[in-house]
Order: structure tokens, then C-alpha cells, then sequence
């Protein structure tokens, strides 16, 4: 451990099965990281508490991710990997944090504005608060880097503010200032061609999904909509199905593109193949995920594991925090 570069923290709200956007965007680059840093994976249960309705399935989506997390290459002997409101001590952190929060500053965000917008009737107190215990996840485990998309940058400048604001009135340096780190992907299209890939919009694609259910996804993607005739030329540039053959057919992208643009090759058999392609790059994903999802207690055990080693570290940092804002201990 002392020979890696530092500590990374990154977190996600359980949303149950992962597709194709959150494995490009994110898992990818979590399970890379692993090679230079410490990481520390959450999945943000308490934070998903903020805009559910429904709670049934809360216990089911936490399992379904961690297993994607597993088969995807996160290593949970080295990688600490664990569901949020197993460390309790970061409600007490939240807390704490809170009272060095202008609330101004939390109504003010782009994020919150457009959560009201979304569910106007349940702006709740802990949505407020979402990026408040954000910043308690980060710091809790002092962690240097948080890999996040753009969505979150201001979060991220957010909970480098609270961290200066605390530092500086407790006089201490009980918390450690994060960086971001961009992930760099470019935002992944969904099948309907226009917005990011999302379960919520049913414009995804499992990674868990079978071979067959893949075909059939792909079989809907939207593509130029100015192609309308088989015998039109394409515009790739404009395609979304292209844009995956980037990632899925690196080998064969250049014919791709060049029979596309003359029409030699139709949107069906270009999708048939990203399809094709898909399937073969997931097929050892699968299998793993296959084997690890016989055992659900397997999955249980390595959450409950990682969940004791984030609370050691969190105890540390907690003790800190505590004396500095002077609570008697
Ligand atoms: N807010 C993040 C999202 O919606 C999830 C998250 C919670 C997170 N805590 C975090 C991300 C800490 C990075 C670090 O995607």
C-alpha cells in the first residue's frame, strides 16, 4: 500500500445492473486506478435515499453493482469496496460538516436546481444536503483524488470549499483537500441516439445482459437520421452506432467508416456487427459475473470486509475532526 501514489475515493449511487455507460465512463477507470492508487469504492446507498420512492429494491441494486464492480476487475482484497451506510460514522461527519455549510451556497448549485426541477414535490432535507455528505464520503477516508465525470465538478470545487472552510476556522488540518480527477470519457450515448445512456431513459445496454438481449438493443439504435435509403451514403460523425464501433471494433473502424460513408455496408449489418463486437468484448465479463452471482453471501461478505476496513479509517479521521471542532471526547 505505502508504494502507491495515494488515496482515491469515488462513489455511485446503487442503480442496480450496470450498462455500457457506466463501464466506459467509470468502471473502467476504477478498476485501472487500482494499479497507482489506494481505492476506496462506495455505493452510495444513503445518497440514493435522497430521490427514491420506492425502497424495495435498494438491497437488490446494491448487490447487482458490486457484482458488475467484481466481474469488471475491482480487486476487493486491495480495493475497499463498500456500501455507504455500512460507515455510519459518515452521518456523524455530515453532520458536522453541515454546520460549515452556508446553505446559500447548496441552493445555489446547478445540480440542486435541477433535481428541484425533476421532483418538484420532494425537495427534501437531505437532497439539500446531497453534496454535504458528499463531502463527508471524500474526506472521511482522506482521500487526495476523486475520479468523477464533469457532472460533478462542481460538487468536487464544492467539498474543496467546505474542506477550506473547516481547516482554516478549526485551525487544524483534520481534513485532507481533494483533487479531481476528469475521467475523461466522452459522455456515452444511449440507443435513442440523443441522450446520455441511462437506465432511467431505457436508452441503455446491460453489461450483464445476454448475447441475444445485447443483438436486440443494438438492433434499435437510432443511427443518421438522414439516411433513410440503404443506398444513401452515412455520416458517421453523426452516428452513434459508429461512435461505439470506436470502442467495440478498434480493428475495424476505418473500413467501418469508409463503407458507411459510400453505403457499402447498411445500418443493420453495421449494427449486427457492433453487436458482434460487444458481445465478444463482454464474453469474459460475463462468465466471471456468471460464476460470482451463484453466491450472493459471496458478494455480501466482501461489501461487509470492506465495510470494516473503511470504518478504521474512518474512525481516525472522525477522532480528528472531533477534536478540532472541540466536542469532548
Ligand atoms: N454524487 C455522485 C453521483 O451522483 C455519487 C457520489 C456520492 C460520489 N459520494 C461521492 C462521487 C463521493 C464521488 C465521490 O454520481
Amino acid at each position: 500500500m505505502t508504494t502507491k501514489k495515494g488515496r482515491v475515493f469515488s462513489g455511485a449511487r446503487p442503480t442496480g445492473r450496470q450498462h455500457l455507460g457506466n463501464y466506459l465512463g467509470a468502471i473502467k477507470n476504477y478498476v485501472a486506478l487500482q494499479a497507482d492508487y489506494e481505492c476506496v469504492y462506495c455505493i452510495v446507498d444513503l445518497h440514493a435515499l435522497t430521490t427514491l420512492d420506492e425502497f424495495e429494491n435498494l438491497r437488490q441494486n446494491s448487490a447487482e453493482m458490486a457484482l458488475d464492480w467484481l466481474a469488471a476487475g475491482i480487486r476487493p482484497d486491495e480495493t475497499i469496496m463498500f456500501v455507504q451506510s455500512h460507515v455510519p460514522q459518515v452521518t456523524e461527519l455530515h453532520t458536522i460538516l453541515s454546520m460549515f455549510t452556508p446553505l446559500g451556497k447548496l441552493t445555489d448549485l446547478p445540480t440542486f436546481k435541477e433535481k428541484v426541477a425533476q421532483h418538484p414535490h420532494n425537495v427534501n432535507y437531505g437532497l439539500v444536503g446531497y453534496p454535504v455528505l458528499m463531502t463527508a464520503d471524500i474526506t472521511l477516508y482522506r482521500a487526495g483524488i476523486v475520479p468523477v465525470g464533469v457532472d460533478q465538478a462542481s460538487h468536487l470545487e464544492f467539498a474543496r470549499e467546505i474542506v477550506r472552510t473547516f481547516n482554516f476556522r478549526t485551525k487544524s488540518q483534520a481534513l485532507v483537500e481533494p483533487q479531481m480527477k476528469n475521467t475523461e470519457y466522452p459522455k456515452v450515448i444511449g440507443t435513442d441516439g440523443v441522450a446520455k445512456m441511462s437506465k432511467s431513459l431505457n436508452n441503455d445496454i446491460e453489461l450483464a445482459a445476454t448475447p441475444d438481449e445485447t443483438q436486440k438493443k443494438v438492433m434499435t439504435m437510432v443511427t443518421d437520421p438522414q439516411r433513410a435509403r440503404r443506398s444513401d451514403p452515412g455520416r458517421p460523425e453523426v452516428c452513434n452506432v459508429f461512435t461505439l464501433h470506436k470502442t467495440f471494433s478498434p480493428n475495424q473502424v476505418g473500413q467501418i467508416e469508409v463503407d458507411c460513408r459510400s453505403a457499402a455496408i447498411g445500418c443493420v449489418d453495421c449494427k449486427k456487427l457492433l453487436a458482434k463486437n460487444i458481445n465478444l468484448d463482454l464474453e469474459p465479463f460475463r462468465a466471471r459475473r456468471a460464476e460470482l452471482a451463484q453466491d450472493e453471501d459471496t458478494v455480501w461478505d466482501i461489501l461487509h470486509d470492506g465495510a470494516a476496513r473503511a470504518r478504521q479509517l474512518a474512525d481516525v479521521t472522525l477522532n480528528d475532526v472531533k477534536a478540532a471542532v472541540g466536542l469532548p471526547q
